[in-house]
Order: C-alpha cells, then structure tokens, then sequence
C-alpha cells in the first residue's frame, strides 16, 4: 500500500513511527516529527484513507457482518489488522530493524493489533491517550450515529460533534490555534474513511488479554483532561503492562502532543534514552 508518509532525522539511534488518531492524519505529529531527538527517525504517516493516502478500497473486507453492523453491506470497512499490516510494511521499509511505534489513541488500537501479528518488529511502545478495551454497545451506538451523520452530511458536523471533546478547556482558552488546526486536519478526512473507520474501530478486539504478555519497554501517556481515554483508563492499562511508565500531561485533554508539545516531547525524549 502507497502511504503517504512524512520522514524526518538520521536514524543511527533508532526510528520511531507514529500512528495518528480517528478521523486525524499524520500533521497532528508535526510538534514531534520537528523535534526529534537527536539521531533519531521519525515516520510520520497518513493511514490508509487518512490524509493524503489512498484508501484501498479493494483490499477491504466489507460486508453485512462486518464493522458491527456500523458499515452498511456495500461499504468497507477499515479493520485495525488493515492498519497494522501497512504499519508493518512501514516498519520493514523505513527502519533498519525494529521500530519504537507510538501511537495516538485509534493509533495505540492499531498499535495492539501490530503487537499480535508482528511483535519482532516492535523495539518500545508509547501508547497515548488509547485503550486496551473493545467498544460497548453505547459506543458503537455512538459510531453508528456518527457514520450516519459521515454518509449523509460529510466530514464538517462530524468534526463539529467530535472537537469539543477533544482539547482541555486550557488549550482550548489559551491556544484558539490548536482547535483551528484539529478541525482542518478533521475537515480533510472523506466521509467513506470516516464511515470505514468507525466501523473498524467499533469491531475492534479485546486487547486487554495482551498487556501483561507485553516485553518491551513501555511508555504510557494521557492527558490529565483527556474524557475520551481518561487517566484512570491510562493508569490500569499501565499497571497491566509489565514495567510501564505512566505519565499524564497536566492541562492537556486527548491531544497532548499538540496540547502541550515540549511536555510531550520530552517524555519522549526521557523514555527513549532508556532503551
Ligand atoms: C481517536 O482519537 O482515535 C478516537 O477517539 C478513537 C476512538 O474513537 O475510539
């Protein structure tokens, strides 16, 4: 699959991809990709159907049974094992051997599934602002409303409905710009990937089972405002993963690596000169 990918820094220490969140493309890493530390690469993708990148349509499983009935028979469905073989693929292609994958909450679902199917090919994990949990029925529910609004009216209310979540009342006061910026990353996103990725998501597996068998070196981080994966959520995936450090980003809701970049980028930087 041709991703657009963003690329940046040398890669003698090692390299790090990024996995962006729903409906986001691989811009929101930006704070990150600029500050690399040093010797360090940085991959920074648009996930399929994301951003720049085609969606693949083809190669999509699609279907009545598919998606937990949030995709209609006729659409596709954008699995996490999708997302996770393209990881993969990114991985063999940009990095000399295995990868630190971080990802951002619908990025740390794909992030799981990569750790089942290819775990060789993962260095460290940072699992931010995510969860180990499937979907409920009320937030299927919530998917399969949003997929209609997606279908019927594109991705503008869908970007309406989602932002206010999303920022703390911190940066949502102090730092107008970052909204501006999450919306028109929002706004970019075709309503079939929206829809295709709800439906993805909503049929997600468990992987809470995974966590305590995790082996590498793991660095969790969630916003101290973050509603969507609140910090408790954060702290008992982190007591689940053996040896994980736990950070929370005080004044940062689900996006601390655009909320408050040198906070986040310093954890970064901290954990990696770990490993
Ligand atoms: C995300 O930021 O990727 C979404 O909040 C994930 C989700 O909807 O479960």
């Amino acid at each position: 699959m041709d991703l657009h990918v963003r690329a940046r820094g040398s890669g003698d220490a090692g390299t790090l991809l990024f996995l962006h969140g729903f409906p986001f493309h691989g811009a929101i890493w930006e704070p990150q990709m600029a500050d690399l530390p040093p010797g360090w690469r940085g991959i920074a993708p648009d996930l399929r159907g994301f951003g720049r990148s085609p969606l693949g349509a083809a190669e999509l499983p699609s279907g009545r049974r598919m998606g937990a009935g949030v995709a209609l028979p006729d659409e596709a469905v954008l699995t996490m094992d999708a997302l996770a073989a393209d990881a993969a693929e990114l991985i063999e292609r940009h990095a000399a051997g295995p990868a630190v994958v971080c990802g951002m909450s619908m990025g740390g679902y794909v992030a799981f599934a990569l750790w089942r199917r290819r775990p060789e090919l993962i260095r460290a994990l940072i699992l931010m602002d995510t969860r180990p949990g499937p979907d409920g029925d009320e937030a299927r529910e919530n998917r399969r409303r949003l997929a209609t609004t997606a279908r019927e009216s594109g991705a503008t209310p869908v970007a309406t409905a989602m932002l206010p979540s999303l920022l703390s009342t911190h940066t949502r006061e102090r730092n107008p710009d970052v909204a501006e910026t999450v919306r028109e990353i929002m706004e970019a996103t075709a309503p079939r990937t929206l829809v295709a990725a709800l439906a993805g998501m909503a049929a997600r597996a468990d992987s809470t089972p995974d966590l305590p068998a995790i082996d590498v070196p793991t660095l969790v981080i969630v916003g101290a405002e973050d509603g969507i994966t609140p910090p408790e959520q954060a702290r008992a995936m982190a007591d689940a993963i053996p040896g994980a450090r736990l950070e929370v980003v005080e004044g940062a809701g689900h996006l601390p690596g655009l909320e408050d970049p040198p906070a986040v980028n310093w954890v970064i930087s901290d954990f990696l000169e770990t490993l």
